[in-house]
């Protein structure tokens, strides 16, 4: 569902530090999931950037086109509106902002606050399109059962990663982001969440994939479970897409696994490059930003 909202950036300069304090201000809400915004601000990002394509150069983080019908009606991007709609009192604060630059900001501050890498080099400049500019076809973003692949979703997943210009590594790097959050039914069909520590940036995921036995969920709540084909922990309580599972069945994708979950630290470092280059995907120009870099917010 798109925003009812959405007001162009106005003409004024932007403290983006204060910006990312208002941000941490309603990144925790005890009513929403395991109480943090963080991991729908991630997918949110994320989503928003992964309509790259390498080839056209179209798409990316800049336009910011989920605000209206077409893009934000995607079924990939069900739930997101949540998350657009927490950010409005924060774009309502600094109209000068644009909502590709503060839905970028908004997922990377949420990285750092759930106590992943830093991102110094994160930078302004991201243009908002009118709607029906350059409007990105349905079917760019990565389906968790591996659409035409669903004996070797790790294909599914180089379509998807390959165009946007990502290797194996950098695919297996940012797919560690399911460390964090969790599936809906009402969104994706899907149910749970990856880890035990859904608000916290680590390895689990990775630790996860290799250590649990995974197995076909075919129960819910004592009922069958009717929903798309997931696996499950022998807790029940966690869970992984085919998609994700694709990557230790993938022997190229499953040495990343590996040196990631033995490697915290490598991870997170990897995650830092990959992330920053998702959020600069597509970015025609950056405005200002070398005064930003340089010099902090204006004064
Ligand atoms: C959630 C699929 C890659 C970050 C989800 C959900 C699905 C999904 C089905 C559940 C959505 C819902 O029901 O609300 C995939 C597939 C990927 C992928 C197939 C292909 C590799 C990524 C990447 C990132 C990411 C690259 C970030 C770098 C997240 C986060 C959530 C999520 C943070 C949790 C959202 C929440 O808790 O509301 N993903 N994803 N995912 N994904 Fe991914």
């Amino acid at each position: 569902v798109p925003n009812a909202q959405s007001t162009p950036a106005a003409k004024e300069p932007v403290d983006y530090e204060r910006v990312k304090e208002a941000i941490r201000e309603v990144l925790d809400d005890e009513k929403h999931d395991d109480g943090s915004y963080g991991p729908v601000f991630v997918r949110l990002a994320w989503h928003n950037a992964g309509t790259y394509d390498k080839n056209t150069g179209k798409g990316g983080s800049e336009g910011a086109m989920m605000r209206f019908k077409e893009e934000g009606g995607w079924g990939a991007n069900a739930g997101l509106d949540k998350g657009r709609a927490r950010l409005e009192a924060v774009k309502a604060q600094f109209p000068g902002i644009t909502y590709s630059d503060l839905w970028s900001l908004a997922g990377t501050v949420a990285i750092e606050e759930m106590g992943g890498p830093e991102f110094p080099n994160w930078r302004p400049g991201r243009k908002d399109y009118d709607e029906g500019h350059d409007v990105q076809p349905d079917g760019l973003l990565p389906d968790a059962d591996g659409r035409d692949h669903k004996d070797a979703p790790a294909e599914h997943l180089r379509d998807i990663f390959y165009r946007m210009g990502f290797n194996d590594q950098e695919i297996v790097a940012l797919a560690g982001a399911h460390a964090l959050g969790r599936c809906h039914t009402g969104a994706s069909g899907y149910e749970g969440p990856w880890t035990r520590a859904p608000t916290t940036f680590s390895n689990e995921f990775f630790r996860l994939l290799l250590e649990e036995r995974w197995s076909k969920k075919t129960t819910h709540k004592g009922a069958a479970w009717n929903g798309p084909e997931q696996y499950e922990d022998p807790s029940t309580e966690l869970m992984m897409l085919p998609t994700d599972l694709a990557l230790v069945q993938d022997p190229k994708f499953k040495k990343y696994v590996e040196k990631y979950a033995a490697d915290e630290e490598a991870f997170s470092k990897d995650f830092a490059k990959a992330w920053i280059k998702l959020q600069e995907n597509g970015v025609r120009k950056f405005h200002g930003w070398r005064r930003y870099i340089l010099f902090g917010p204006r004064e």
